[in-house]
């Protein structure tokens, strides 16, 4: 059979794979399955590629054949990379493992046009357009997503910004945009390869310049950017070299990833441009005001009690549930507040934890089922009903300040309104600030008392505490 046929029909298999798998994605409950049949669409795309070895006239064999012994190489490389980083990695690591591997694609779409433009493949205006803005956008989704993934594992510690940033990023923008001009229009495709380099280091210098500023508290918003950037970028190299499954995946990741960063924005009530362009989540002590009131602690054992004896729990987890792995415990100190009668809910915050869904994998791990588990605008009124609400490791997504401090940074993020509870819980080990490094009012009010302690450590003492009231 003509091997042209084979690779046409396996990619066809691949898209429809690609996109079932997405469609399974969109439910927790089916979530972890979408994965592995999108993984199985990437293995048929792939090993389709091997396959124009064989379609391929004979005098040209000899010389593919090293091609396809270095990509099988790199094959090999990629996965035994991924094999391990995918067992290893802890799951609160997961952000900076998305943010290498998106740019790793950036890059990789990058490098397609690099290899098109220094051997003056591409023909045509509408080839030549494609191939420079998708080398263009993979290149900033490179080096952007490397200065992401340096800032979330804690190798730059820095939030870089200089006096006139945004005309400089705009300098090296126009820069990059005129040479890519110049090499479409005024050389045809043809240029040297000093000038595609000075294209390039351009484009890699303005992702590097465009990331630095942004704070923390941004770059889940900005890693999502970044892999939409490198959806884009693929999908147009792809239409370069006429390879569906390269165009099809492109637009799928390119989709996906744009929806996620506009649902990101807006579940921190800010728009996209804000969010590049304004450094929130750079936090100084400026706009914090002071806070009145006083810490008070209290037992795991009496918060525990308390909440035997009440008929509403609210439970708003986040990151230090992930840091303690918890939600093991938690959910067996749920279930027992369930079998005393108690109503217990999950409130979720779109951007608890560090990356979309991390409280959903969390507990969903644990086997919490899903119909105790809300979403903040589905919650957020129940607040006022409640006796007790638990912030288990959750400190940024519980701000009011974000409600009431206009010059706090975080202001305008919507939060979980825990403070209208009758009586708050804290669960944490001090007085470590969230993520945004903003303080928190709410330890201060008078219906919040504080069980210092690591999650899990203190979800084993309410369990025994409960326990031992029935002798
Ligand atoms: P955070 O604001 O990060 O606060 C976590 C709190 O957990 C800290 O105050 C810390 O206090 C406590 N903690 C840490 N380890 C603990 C442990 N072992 N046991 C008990 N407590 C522990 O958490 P959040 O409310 O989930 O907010 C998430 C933040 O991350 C937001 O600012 C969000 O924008 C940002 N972010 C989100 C994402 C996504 S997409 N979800 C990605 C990146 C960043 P102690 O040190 O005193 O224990």
């Amino acid at each position: 059979m003509n091997p042209h046929v084979i690779i046409d029909a396996s990619y066809f298999a691949a898209a429809f794979l690609f996109i079932y798998g997405l469609k399974r994605m969109s439910s927790p409950v089916t979530a972890r399955s979408g994965i592995v049949v999108a993984g199985w669409g990437m293995a048929v795309a792939t090993l389709a590629s091997f396959l124009y070895y064989f379609g391929v006239p004979a005098e040209v064999k000899p010389h593919l054949t090293v091609n396809i012994i270095l990509a099988a190489v790199a094959l090999a490389i990629g996965l035994a990379w991924a094999w391990r980083s995918g067992k290893t990695v802890p799951m609160t690591a997961m952000p900076q493992m998305v943010a290498i591997y998106n740019g790793l694609g950036g890059g990789a779409a990058a490098l397609i046009a690099a290899v098109e433009l220094l051997g003056a493949h591409a023909n045509g205006y509408v080839e030549l357009v494609v191939t420079i803005v998708g080398a263009l956008i993979g290149s900033i989704s490179f080096s952007g997503s490397v200065i992401a993934w340096a800032k979330l594992d804690g190798r730059i510690n820095k939030t870089w910004r200089i006096k006139g940033q945004q005309v400089m990023n705009a300098t090296v923008m126009l820069i990059a945009l005129a040479i890519g001009a110049w090499i479409i229009f005024g050389m045809q495709g043809h240029a040297p390869a000093l000038l595609v380099i000075g294209f390039f280091a351009a484009a890699l210098v303005f992702g590097v310049l465009m990331t630095m500023p942004i704070g923390g508290a941004d770059m889940p918003v900005v890693i999502s950017l970044y892999n939409a950037f490198t959806g884009l970028a693929v999908g147009m190299e792809g239409f370069v070299l006429q390879n569906p499954a390269l165009m099809i995946a492109g637009m799928v990741v390119g989709s996906a990833g744009t929806l996620l960063t506009l649902l990101m924005a807006k579940a921190m009530n800010r728009s996209v441009s804000n969010v590049i362009f304004s450094n929130f989540g750079v936090v100084g002590d400026e706009g914090q005001g002071e806070i009145k009131g006083s810490l008070k602690p209290a037992e795991a054992g009496d918060a525990a009690v308390q909440m035997r004896y009440a008929s509403k729990v609210i439970i708003a987890p986040g990151y230090g549930l992930a840091v303690a792995q918890a939600q093991h415990k938690l959910y067996e100190f749920v279930k027992l507040l369930q079998e005393h009668g108690v109503e217990v809910k999950f409130a979720i915050h779109p951007v608890a934890g560090r990356m979309p869904g991390h409280m959903n994998v969390l507990l969903a791990e644990a086997g919490v089922p899903y119909d105790i588990i809300y979403d903040l605008e589905d919650i957020n009124g129940e607040f006022a009903t409640a006796d007790v609400a638990v912030v288990v490791g959750a400190n940024d997504t519980v701000n009011p300040a974000a409600r009431t401090n206009k010059s706090s940074p975080i202001y305008g993020m919507p939060i979980l309104n825990v403070d209208q509870a009758k009586q708050v819980y804290v669960i944490k080990r001090g007085q470590g600030k969230g993520y945004s490094g903003v303080e928190n009012e709410l330890f201060y009010k008078d219906n919040c008392n504080l069980v210092y302690g690591d999650a899990q450590k203190v979800m084993v003492a309410m369990i025994q505490a409960v326990k031992s009231l029935e002798g």
